[in-house]
Parts: C-alpha cells; sequence; structure tokens
C-alpha cells in the first residue's frame, strides 16, 4: 500500500500514492502530486502523528467535510480556514476502506480448503470482506451465482492459472476483529466509508453501497479489539468440525514492523489456515514473488505466495506453483 510508509516524509508518501492511484483516480492522482509539493499542507499534517498523515486519510477527512472529494483549491482553503476541524476528523477516524471486492480475490484461496469454513478477518472495518456468500462473483466471464440479486456482482480478471471453483465453500461461522469496528447501520459509518472510495474509480461507489444496502439486511459481527491481543480468544469460538481460517487484507501495513513479528508469531500457534493479502514485504518472513509492482500478494500460512492481486479487487494473478 503506497502512501503509509512511516519511514518516509509526507511528501514521498504523496508521491508514491500518485503513483498508486494513476489510471485509477485521476483526480487523487493530481491532488496528490499537489499535496507533495505544497509546503503549508505538508506543514499541516507534519503537525499531527506520523499513523495520521495518510493520503487516505487526509483526502477522505476533506471530503467528508467538503460533502465532495476536494482538488487542491478547496485543500488549501480547509488547512488554511478549517485546520482544527480537518485535523479532529482526522485524529478521530481511520483508514478503514472496506473494499467487497478483495472477496474475489481471496475465494480461490478459499475454495481449495475443506468445507465448512469457520472464518475471523482481522482488520474487518465493517465486516463487508466478511460476507464471501452474499455476493456474485464474475471472472472474465466464469460466474458464480449469490443468493441475492440486489448484492453486488464482483468482477475479478483472472490471470495465469486460477483454480477457479464453481461456487462459494459453506460458512458455518464468521467474525471480524476491529480496533474500530465499522457500523452498517449508522449512517454517519456509512457516510466515512463512501469518503475512501476514490472519485473516479469505475463502479466502486456503486458496489459499495449494494454491499452496504444487503449487509443492512443482516449485519456481519465485527468484534472491537486489537489483533495484537484479543484474537486467540476469538478464534477459540470457533466451533469444532469446521476449518478455521484466519485472514486479513490491507491490514498489517498499519502495524509496526515489530508488531507485525508478534502477529505472524501469534497466527503460527492458532489451529487455524492464515490468509493474508498485502503489500509486498508486509508480512514478514512470506518470500516475496517477482511481483512487477503488483500492490498485494495473497499467502498461506506466512509461508506460500499464492497469487498477486490487484488491491481492490478487480484482477488476481495466481502463481502456478501454488496450485498443487
Ligand atoms: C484498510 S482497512 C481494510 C478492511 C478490510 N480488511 C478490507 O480488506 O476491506 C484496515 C482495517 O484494519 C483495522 N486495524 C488496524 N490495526 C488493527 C489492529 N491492531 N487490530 C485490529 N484492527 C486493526 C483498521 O481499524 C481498519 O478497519
Amino acid at each position: 500500500m503506497h502512501g503509509h510508509d512511516l519511514g518516509l516524509s509526507a511528501a514521498e508518501n504523496y508521491r508514491a500514492f500518485a503513483q498508486e492511484t494513476r489510471g485509477r483516480s485521476p483526480a487523487y492522482e493530481s491532488l496528490a502530486t499537489a499535496v507533495a509539493e505544497d509546503p503549508v499542507i505538508l506543514h499541516f499534517l507534519d503537525s499531527l502523528p506520523p499513523q495520521k498523515r495518510q493520503p487516505n486519510l487526509l483526502f477522505a477527512a476533506a471530503r467528508y467535510l467538503l460533502g465532495r472529494p476536494a482538488g487542491i483549491g478547496a485543500l488549501r482553503e480547509l488547512v488554511g480556514h478549517n485546520r482544527d476541524e480537518l485535523a479532529a476528523v482526522m485524529r478521530l477516524r481511520r483508514t478503514q476502506t472496506n473494499e467487497p471486492a478483495r472477496c474475489a480475490t481471496l475465494l480461490p484461496a478459499l475454495a481449495q480448503l475443506p468445507p465448512p469454513l469457520a472464518l475471523v478477518e482481522v482488520g474487518a472495518s465493517a465486516g463487508l470482506t466478511l460476507l464471501f456468500d452474499r455476493y456474485s462473483y464474475d471472472y472474465g466471464g466464469h460466474l458464480i451465482a449469490g443468493p441475492d440479486p440486489r448484492a453486488p456482482t464482483l468482477r475479478c480478471e483472472p490471470r495465469g492459472p486460477v483454480p477457479l471453483p464453481v461456487r462459494v465453500p459453506d460458512i458455518s461461522w464468521r467474525a471480524g476483529l476491529d480496533l474500530n469496528p465499522l457500523d452498517v447501520t449508522s449512517d454517519d459509518d456509512v457516510r466515512w466509508l463512501e469518503c475512501l472510495v476514490w472519485p473516479g474509480e469505475g463502479d466502486r461507489e456503486q458496489r459499495l453501497a449494494a454491499a452496504i444496502a444487503v449487509a443492512r439486511h443482516d449485519p456481519p459481527v465485527v468484534h472491537r479489539g486489537d489483533l495484537l491481543i484479543d484474537l486467540p480468544a476469538l478464534a477459540e469460538q470457533a466451533p469444532a468440525g469446521a476449518t478455521l481460517v484466519v485472514y486479513h487484507s490491507a491490514v498489517l501495513a498499519y502495524l509496526a514492523p515489530a508488531d507485525r513479528l508478534r502477529f505472524a508469531d501469534t497466527l503460527r500457534m492458532l489451529p487455524a489456515v492464515w490468509l493474508s493479502n498485502e503489500g509486498p514485504g508486509v508480512v514478514p518472513g512470506l518470500p516475496v514473488p517477482p511481483h512487477q509492482g503488483a500492490p498485494f500478494i495473497l499467502a498461506r500460512d506466512g509461508r506460500t505466495p499464492m497469487a498477486l492481486t490487484d488491491s481492490h479487487g478487480t484482477w488476481l494473478h495466481w502463481l502456478p506453483a501454488s496450485q498443487s
């Protein structure tokens, strides 16, 4: 994930984010490029704790206050005249983008496991990435129909020898864990989730709205807690007779390197399959395959890379060795 490297300056992080958004969100590419050159906004960012300087957080907070995505002029105004209000939203809120399409990149790995599955998602945000069996899927024409016609169809381009499932495996139990669970029934939390979507990025806004509408009928359970502390107790609640899967996507980059190691140690003690979908170099000890700039690596048990994946779930490149 670009823009979240605590070892880089704010300007460097905004330049990295501009690269990540290139071709996906022209508005945010040019906004991030402009912020990287703006001494007043950079000075404002430097007044915040390092983990609160991220582009996603600043841009979502500005959108939350303005009611529309900011351009550089509006952002300068906000920093100039509503600095405290902007800082307050950034201090209160977190980058909690919940992208249901990531289910499409995780599903082929889940479908290889013996069902039924008991799922624990750490860093689950609003729980939309717990609801694999509510969505429909379209893998370049390979269709998997979900039970609810109002639910979104997650479109994911398969690349390489993806073991495409014919159906979603049975899920007998599921739970999320998050420092700050978002509530799909809260209008304010939903507004924050909407503000986190990059403007102009295909059908993401519609997909999010459809996923939230479906989730509201039967909200996913996401417990408040820290993945460094509360995971073993939650995993213990999983029913016997199911394959326990602990998974996460776009989460470990928010942890300090020493905490990522602690988390990996905890995972290795649990009787669970561990699926990670994180940026290259983020999962401690995971070999990094040639990734040609791919944002995420889907891996099993912190040891075996399975696929390169798009950070927003639009494509999945399966690595041949992981088929067996
Ligand atoms: C970018 S969101 C990703 C949400 C979801 N996994 C997805 O892929 O759409 C990262 C989430 O991780 C959560 N998080 C970060 N650090 C955490 C920790 N130590 N324990 C639990 N949750 C954490 C954040 O609150 C946030 O909701």
